[in-house]
């Protein structure tokens, strides 16, 4: 047997154990890419390295075998900064976008690619669902947003983008002529009473999704009818007083011509409910005990707590924002903060990892041009025609994939080494009814799909080796041994299963 120290620990394991084996035996978890249980390791990727006191260099823990009296360190600076090195020289030829460019310019982040599949699948009850999770009243917010989604739409490159807010009405309009449009199932009931004050964008957008969140909502606003300064703009009074009431419905209580200050105060309120949220929008409260800051009320900003213990506040009446629908962006993440507050849970909203394509160079333009969907005549009106002409640019293993996951863990920036992007190549191919897709631009070139399946070859060398059939093949010939095989332990989307 051999004894070593892992991160101060002791430990026995058998002759020919690596560090990583012995690693994972005591918990401790340390990254891997081009790793393949019982296969002889490769070390392409170096994202598994780790410090053996009295040697200079850092070693792959995949590959090194622990010796007797070996101290190793898995967990300091050094050694998670060599670990972020690794990954950035992986991402700097790597082309994709983990998420859409339009979910990502969304003020709700609607996942509008999946949202457009559903469509085309012929699903408009599930891209209903898609949407209508994401986001309170879809057809009122679609009338008013700045469609930032609209305006970075890839297809945008091509001809016109994706008409996303055009959409977005109609499913919401077809839904609600429904006998039951679909609202969300609460989660859990999480036994919070929270009091809204205020039944404008940011106290709908709070009872909305704090509802589905599992809280008990009840709605106080001053006017006898609900929307606030929705009210006051141009669009149709019976589509706002749909989705409002559609909201409004699914709460505990609505108390409408009640007052702050006039008919209640704060103090009986957060005597009564676990949580009073402000969303008074740029209304000023004249309150004791409540600060204001140079925008409108002081808060927390982590917590959104103000002065006064259990009121928080959100949206205006914390800061102006540019439109009613970019307000309401923002008071959903708010909501989310005051939620896992209320739970006790740690906020925390780390920076999401995305690598980003960006800008096309005329390659990708080509490569895009040869498979993209062509536009039909009947396009207007039609959702179905409409949605068939997205690009889908997210990816297709963002929830699996093993460099993003520790890309994110590791805060990796794809941007760190600049060098010349690959170019955008797709293979795809039935292989027993299932379609599968190559992408090579996404292939980091571990070699795990070699050691699996022979008929799978590099060819070249450095930066311009890529992946190919074996002399004499095609690829629905090589990608055909062991397809499930490679694709589930390919760990980005350069191999995936297009279901
Ligand atoms: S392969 Fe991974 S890192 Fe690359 S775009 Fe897809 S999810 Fe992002
Ligand atoms: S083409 Fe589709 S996925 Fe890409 S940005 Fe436009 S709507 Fe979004
Ligand atoms: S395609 Fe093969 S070499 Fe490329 S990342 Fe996937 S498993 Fe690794
Ligand atoms: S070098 Fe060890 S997992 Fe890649």
């Amino acid at each position: 047997m051999i004894k070593l120290r892992i991160d101060n620990k002791s430990i026995e394991v058998a002759e020919n154990t690596t560090i990583l084996q012995a690693a994972n035996s005591i918990g401790i978890d340390i990254p891997t890419l081009c790793y393949l249980q019982g296969k002889k390791p490769c070390t392409s990727c170096f994202v598994c390295v780790v410090k053996v006191q009295g040697i200079d260099n850092f070693v792959p823990a995949c590959a090194t075998v622990a010796k007797d009296g070996m101290v190793v360190d898995t967990q300091s600076d050094d050694v998670l900064k060599a670990r972020k090195g690794a990954l950035e020289l992986l991402l700097s030829d790597h082309l994709g976008d983990c998420y859409e460019p339009c979910k990502i310019a969304c003020p709700f982040g609607l996942d509008i690619s999946a949202m457009l599949t559903h469509i085309e699948n012929k699903n408009d009850d599930k891209a209903i669902k898609v949407m209508k999770n994401a986001m309170p009243m879809p057809a009122i917010v679609s009338l008013l947003c700045p469609r930032p989604c609209e305006s970075i739409c890839r297809r945008k490159q091509f001809d016109t983008s994706i008409p996303i807010a055009s959409i977005k009405i109609q499913l919401a309009q077809n839904d609600l002529a429904k006998e039951k449009p679909y609202t969300p199932a609460p989660a859990q009931n999480i036994g919070k009473n929270i009091a809204i004050i205020g039944a404008g964008p940011a106290g709908l957008t709070a009872a909305y999704l704090m509802t589905i969140a599992g809280c008990n909502c009840t709605v106080f606003d001053k006017n006898n009818k609900p929307g606030g300064t929705l009210n006051d703009t141009k669009i149709d009074k019976e589509l706002l007083t749909a989705e409002t009431m559609e909201i409004l419905e699914a709460c505990h209580e609505v108390h409408l011509s009640q007052e702050l200050g006039v008919d209640f105060t704060l103090e009986q309120l957060s005597k009564d409910y676990n949580a009073v949220i402000l969303a008074t929008g740029e209304n000023k409260i004249e309150q004791a005990n409540l600060q204001y800051s140079k925008t409108g009320i002081a808060i927390d900003t982590q917590t959104h707590k103000t002065s006064i213990d259990k009121v928080y506040s959100i949206g205006s009446a914390v800061k102006p924002a540019k439109s009613a629908v970019l307000a309401m962006g923002k008071v959903k993440k708010s909501c989310s903060d005051i939620i896992s507050h209320l739970k006790g849970d740690k906020i925390d909203n780390p920076k999401l990892f995305n690598c980003r394509i960006g800008k096309l160079n005329e390659q990708h333009i080509e490569a895009i041009k040869a498979i993209m969907p062509a536009r039909p005549n009947n396009e207007k009106d039609n959702i179905l025609e409409s949605a068939k002409l997205c690009l889908h640019c997210d990816c297709l293993k963002k929830e699996q994939c093993g460099l993003k996951k520790y890309s994110q863990q590791y805060d990796a920036n794809f941007q760190s080494f600049q060098c010349d992007k690959p170019a955008l190549e797709k293979i795809e191919c039935e292989i027993d009814g299932r379609h599968v897709i190559y992408e090579s631009g996404k292939c980091i070139k571990c070699g795990k799909c070699i050691t699996i399946n022979p008929n799978l070859t590099f060819i070249n060398r450095g930066y311009n080796s890529t992946l190919s059939p074996a002399i004499g093949m095609d690829w629905p010939e090589a990608l055909s041994v062991k397809t499930d095989e490679i694709i589930n332990n390919c760990p980005t989307a350069a191999l995936s299963f297009q279901d």
